[in-house]
Parts: C-alpha cells; structure tokens; sequence
C-alpha cells in the first residue's frame, strides 16, 4: 500500500516533465515558508545550469554547500561543484560575515540575473538561506529523481532571522514505534522548514524505546507488550548506535534531539522489567491501555534514584543537546500516600503533601543533570509543589503554566494542547481517521500566539518558542504521523519563525499549495481535507420528500463528486452549491489541489424513506442490563443472564449508577445493554449518533460499531420516524479495542431533527 503510494507520488511528478514548471499553478508567486522577515522583488531571475557552481570557504560552509549540491544533484540531475574561488557570474556565494544585521540563524540571500550571494553569521543561517534559496526555486527541487524543469529563481533580496530559538516538533515512539528511516525522513522535511529541534519521547507506561547496556531487562519486559487483543506489539528500541545515527543526522541538519526519559509517573514500561523501583513492588506488566496509570516510580527508596541517575547517565552522552526532558506530567500521587518508604520521605523531608514530594523527586533529578550541564525541561505539572530553580517549563495544559512559570523567571515553551497537539482531529471526527480526540485545524495550528497574554511584559524573553507534539496512541504507522503531522507542522513552522506582523493565514493556504508538492516530493502522506457535510448525518443521509447535502472543505479546495457509482476524478462534476437529492443516490465525492492530487473519497448513501409508525405498545421505563466480563461482540450477550438489572425511574431522565466493582479497578470489564423509548415530538428525519456498540431503533439496527476504535463518536446516521415512541436498544461492550478501555458510563446518544439542527443528548448519567 505503502509502495503503490509512493509509485503515485512518483508518477505524479514524472507527469509534470512535459510541462514547464513556471506554468503549474502552485509555483506562482513568492511561496517562501516560513515567510521571511523582509523580501525585496526585483527585476529578472537567476538560472540554475548544469554548470553553476557554489562557491563556499571552511570546512562548515563547505560542508552545508555539499549538502545542497547533493539535493540539487537528486532532482536536476546537475553535479554543481563548491569552489573557492569566486569565478564571475552564474555562482552561489556563501560568507560568514560575523556582523551582519542578523541573529545567529538568519540570513541574507541576493539573487540576480548574474549571481547569487547568501550570507550568515554562522553556518546555521547558511544552511537557512539556502531552504530559502531551494523554496525560491519550482517545487519539483524536491523531486527523489531527475525531472525536467525550467531551474529558474527570481530576482530577490531578502533579510531574515527567526521570531524564536526554539522551534520544536515532539514524537511520541512508545505508544506506537517509529524506526530510524521514519525518523531521518521526518528530520529531513523539519528541516526543509528551519524546524530547529526534535523532542524525542523515549520512555512511557506502554513501551521503553531507548536501549540500556546496565539495565538490560528494560531492553527485553519493557519494550513489548501485549494488546487486549492479544497480539504481542514490540520488542521496539533504539541501541545506542542508532541514536547516535540520529542525532548526528539531525546535527548535519542544525536540528537538536532532547530526548524525554519519563518520572516520576509515566514509567509502567520500566517497572515492568524492574518492579522493586515502585511503591507496591508490582508485578506489572507494560501497559496495554493508553492514559495514566496509579503505579509510579517510589519516591521514598533511595534505590530508586539510584537506578533513574544510572539510566540518565547512560543517556546523556548519546545526546549532544544542552536540554534533557525528564517529564513529569501526570503523576498520580495514590501509590505514595499508602507507601510506608514515600511517607517517611515526606517526614523526613519536611514536605507538606505529595506534590511537594514530586517536587522533591524532581529536584534530585534536576541535580543529577546539573552535574552534567544540562539544563532540565520538564511539563508543566513540574510547577506543582514547587519548581525546581533550573527547570525550563513545557506549557501543555494550556498557557497558564507558561504564564506562570516565566512570570517566576523561567524559560518556557509554549506547547498547548488546544493549538499545538497534532494527535488532534484537524477535520471532521465522522470523516477523517479515528484519533485521540479534539479538534485543531490547520488555521487554529497557525493561529498560535507563543507570547501569551498575562505574561509580565518584562518576562517575554523567557519564552523561547513553540512546539507541536505528536502523541502515537492512535497513530499506528509511519503514514499515519505523516498524516497527522503535515501540513500542520509547517504552521507551526511559520508560528516560530516568521514576525507577528508577517502572520497572514490566507496567504499560507495560498503558500501551502507548492509546500505540498515538496512533500510529494519526498512521499509524505500529508493531510488533505476531506469533504465534510455540516450540521448533517455522514455516511447515511434518509429523506422523505428530498435531501439537500452540503459539502465543505476546512480550506477551500476544489470538491469533485459523482452520482453514478464511479470513482470522482480531477474532471469529474465540481461542486458549486448544495445538492438536492429525490432518489436513492449514491454520492462519491473527493477534494482536489492545484497538484492534482486528491483527497480519499467519501461514499455518502441517501435513501428515501418513510415515516417509521410509532408504538402502539404499552411504554415502559428504560431498563440497564450489566453483563461482567469482556465482551469483544454484541452476538456473544445473547445467552448469558445479566449479573445486574436495574429499572430507571423515568424515559426523560435516564440514572445508572456505576456498580462498584467498576469503580474500584478499571481493568474489570462490564457491558451495558439499555433499553427503552424515544418520544419523538412530529414526523420527521432524525440523526442519532453514539460512541456505543449498536444503536436499534424499532428494533432496527441503525448504528453499528463494533468492532471500532472508539472513545469518541465516530458515526452517525439519519432515519425517517413518525411522532410518538419508539423502541431503543443500545448495547455498548467492555472491551479495549484500541488500547482503551470502552467505559460504558459515559455513553450517550444524540439526536436532533433534520430541520431544527438541534442535538438532543441522551446521557447516562452516573
Ligand atoms: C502530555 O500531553 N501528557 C504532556
Ligand atoms: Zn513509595
């Protein structure tokens, strides 16, 4: 699948050899992305030939030319040579010049019809002038082979230096694994959009990913487990050569690795292989279910600080930051409070409660790592109890930990959930690829404000930047992160790099178009918006007289449909208005860029039909059934006999309680089937969605999800009822079908009518 991608991406760019490239609608314009500070057109174009040559002194700049002329090599065909000597005309001059009106990353680039000349202070800004100078040129610069185009780049003369020194992009590789070619592929596109440094989680409850020459248990226990399905995921790590490999990889691309080893929570995988490093002395096993586990690292056993200095230590050459990431995010403080060791750690330490000890804990690792001259970085929940005096703060939670941690004097970088994390949907939940939840489109991604307000005006230099984290618990494969990760990331890119006043969203989407290409170039699965209906059903549309379907797009794009069963292509019917629709219809539709390129496409199903009758039977109050046990098919419940029946006091509002066993331990297992009534209040369309299992309706199945990722909602479906009640069933599994548990208390359904656009929402309430 992968392969055959790959192979379209290449045939793609094999079919604009014919064309020049000046006329491809996405090389108009000045794309430069980031957006440099300051960009002066001029008159003319300079012409890449076969025989233009770099002209480049010290080993450094000779080193960045290199880099480049291999680049250009790939896609021209051309082997430029770097001399140094500069010959008249058609060169590329690099120079260090050590005042030039720049910071240590900027640049200064002058292109004209005789020469170009790129200057810097340092080789780093080199090696930005010259993405500057690759963006300058078509989009097919990027291309894996030799394609022919007109190599032109137009007259320019810019000056520009990044807003901030940290523009960071994460990676979540214990959740699911990431290999080393994934890896170098990702740094290689960073880098194409002066993305300085990569946060590298190496360590967490599901999986430890960094390998340990003196605790080789962790290598073997924790770096596999065992999913609900039984499946066995891992063993998954890096030795400590492949490290290396990546992080000098990363340095030949001025792109700085931190790695991440999690404490004090977060560190199921490594309790697993050295259970006698927590409270209870376990046995554990790597977890299989995502979120926060109550089994963290003891604060109370001196070993314990023992084995995380070793485990540091034995990092901490592999890496050649000046940073080192040690976590600490959501540590549940249960354990330690039963924990004989922990309290007498708190007694003896004179600390008020847990969160003080988790600043303790924290302090002893911030002076494990001073020894070492590395500056520790830490997420927010590092604020609670007390900061540790070096710590710089990552502000996930949202910006109040940043505010609050720099108002203190701290370094901070700016990193919420709500803007920054990739791992969010950036379309429509029913339409894209299941994911972890939330909802961050490509223009909240760039609609990030690093400086945030309430900062003390006088503190703003204590933000350094911005990152854009990818967690991997719903991203189970390379294609999957690129998915996930761009375009967005090259928002996050402009966010970072370019001024406040050079923010302009309309002429990034127009950018973005020859951004893509580039990726193209390099096979990058990256996001294209799919259609979307609003405020209607998805996949399943009823209607009685007629339907009216309207599509949109979370950028505008071109969206092709057709209604004869066959595939949409780029000549296929556009989309201009809202559809109506009198018969049974099946509507395929897709989105297309000004590559050519196109979405997946969606399959929409409208179907007349008539008012279901309502219930002439006698209507009973909604009734819970509990099942015990894991339940992984609704079939399976057909002939067992409930453990729990519990009868609701009304229809209107419905009133379980969560039976305590559930309570207690959440790996005990339950279903739930719920039956009952809908009042309906007049004829009409309906659309019913629900996180649960199956969802009948007059003893039709309507909604069928099982055997789905869940967590959030993921369909939805409309159907024709006449007023009056009808029967409901709703069956929701205790399972863990994508690593998290289906937790049946928080089902829900929601229904509205097609005309009032209103959902009414059925919750069980606890
Ligand atoms: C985090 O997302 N738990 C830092
Ligand atoms: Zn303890």
């Amino acid at each position: 699948m992968y392969r055959l991608k790959n192979l379209f991406a290449l045939l793609l760019l094999v079919s604009t050899v014919s064309c020049k490239t000046e006329d491809k609608s996405y090389n108009e314009g000045i794309n430069i992305t980031p957006k440099p500070l300051e960009l002066v057109r001029k008159d003319g174009k300079f012409t890449l030939k076969d025989n233009t040559v770099f002209v480049a002194n010290g080993e450094p700049v000779r080193k960045v030319a290199g880099f480049f002329t291999a680049k250009i090599q790939k896609s021209t065909g051309y082997a430029l040579q770097t001399v140094q000597d500069s010959p008249s005309g058609n060169c590329i001059e690099l120079s260090i010049v050590e005042d030039l009106n720049v910071n240590g990353e900027g640049y200064t680039v002058d292109v004209s019809a005789g020469g170009i000349t790129v200057k810097a202070r340092t080789p780093q800004g080199i090696f930005y002038g010259l993405q500057t100078l690759m963006q300058l040129l078509p989009a097919e610069i990027e291309s894996p082979s030799p394609v022919k185009a007109s190599w032109t780049i137009p007259a320019v003369s810019v000056r520009d230096e990044p807003r901030f020194r940290y523009r960071g992009q994460h990676l979540d590789v214990c959740r699911h694994f990431f290999d080393v070619e994934y890896i170098k592929k990702h740094l290689d596109i960073l880098a194409m959009f002066k993305i300085n440094k990569f946060h590298w989680h190496l360590t967490d409850d599901q999986g430890w990913r960094i390998e340990s020459k003196k605790y080789p248990k962790l290598n073997v226990t924790g770096t596999l487990r065992t999913e609900g399905e039984g499946n066995v995921y891992g063993p998954y790590y890096y030795t400590h050569e492949q490290i290396r490999e990546i992080v000098a990889y990363a340095k030949e691309r001025f792109i700085e690795v931190i790695p991440e080893i999690e404490l004090p929570g977060h560190g199921v995988a490594a309790l697993s292989a050295y259970p006698e490093y927590s409270c209870t002395g376990g046995p554990f096993e790597v977890r299989n279910i995502w979120g926060v586990s109550n089994d963290v690292f003891c604060a109370g056993n001196d070993a314990t600080f023992a084995f995380l200095t070793d485990i540091i230590e034995e990092a901490i050459p592999l890496f050649e930051s000046d940073c080192f990431h040690i976590g600490g995010d959501e540590c549940p403080k249960i354990r330690w409070e039963k924990c004989p060791k922990c309290q007498a750690r708190i007694k003896k330490e004179k600390l008020k409660d847990g969160h003080e000890l988790q600043s303790w804990f924290i302090g002893q690792i911030e002076q494990t790592l001073l020894k070492h001259n590395k500056r520790m970085i830490g997420w927010d929940e590092i604020l609670e109890g007390g900061l540790a005096p070096s710590a710089t703060v990552m502000s996930w939670r949202g910006e109040e930990g940043g505010v609050e941690a720099a108002n203190m004097g701290h370094d901070v970088i700016m990193t919420p959930g709500s803007w920054l994390y990739l791992d969010h949907y950036q379309g429509d939940s029913k339409v894209e690829p299941v994911t972890i939840g939330g909802y961050t489109t490509l223009e909240k991604t760039y609609s990030y404000e690093p400086i945030p307000k309430g900062l003390n005006r006088d503190k703003v230099q204590h933000i350094l930047g911005a990152q854009a984290n990818v967690w991997s618990e719903y991203i189970y494969d390379p294609e999957q992160a690129e998915y996930m990760s761009y375009p967005r990331v090259i928002a996050l890119a402009e966010v970072t790099w370019s001024s406040k006043e050079q923010k302009d969203y309309g002429d990034f989407e127009r950018r973005i178009a020859n951004q893509l290409v580039r990726l193209d170039g390099h096979s990058v699965n990256y996001h294209i918006p799919i259609p979307e209906q609003p405020g209607s059903s998805s996949d399943f549309v009823a209607f009685v007289d007629s339907a009216i379907v309207e599509l949109k797009t979370t950028r505008p794009l071109k969206i092709v449909y057709t209604t004869n069963m066959e595939e949409p292509g780029i000549s296929s019917k556009e989309y201009t208005a809202p559809l109506k629709f009198t018969e049974n219809t099946s509507l395929k539709t897709r989105s297309v860029l000004s590559s050519g390129k196109m979405s997946p496409v969606r399959t929409i199903i409208i179907e007349k039909q008539t008012y279901a009758p309502a219930t002439t039977a006698n209507i009973s109050a909604w009734k819970a059934e509990y099942y015990k046990g894991k339940y992984f098919k609704i079939s399976e419940l057909r002939d067992k006999t409930p453990d729990e029946t519990e009868n609701a006091e009304s229809q209107g509002r419905l009133k379980y309680r969560i039976p305590g066993y559930r309570e207690i331990n959440e790996d005990e297992y339950c279903s739930l089937v719920l039956t009952g009534y809908f009042h309906v209040p007049e004829d009409g369309v309906y659309c019913f969605s629900t996180e649960a299992d199956g969802l009948w309706i007059d003893g039709k199945l309507l909604i069928d999800n099982e055997g789905t990722v869940r967590k959030i909602v993921r369909t939805d479906k409309s159907t024709a009822l006449a007023k009056g009640y009808h029967p409901v069933r709703i069956v929701s599994l205790g399972n863990i079908i994508g690593g998290w548990p289906s937790q049946w208390d928080n089902v829900s359904v929601r229904w509205k009518g097609a005309d009032k656009q209103k959902f009414v929402k059925l919750k069980i309430e606890n």
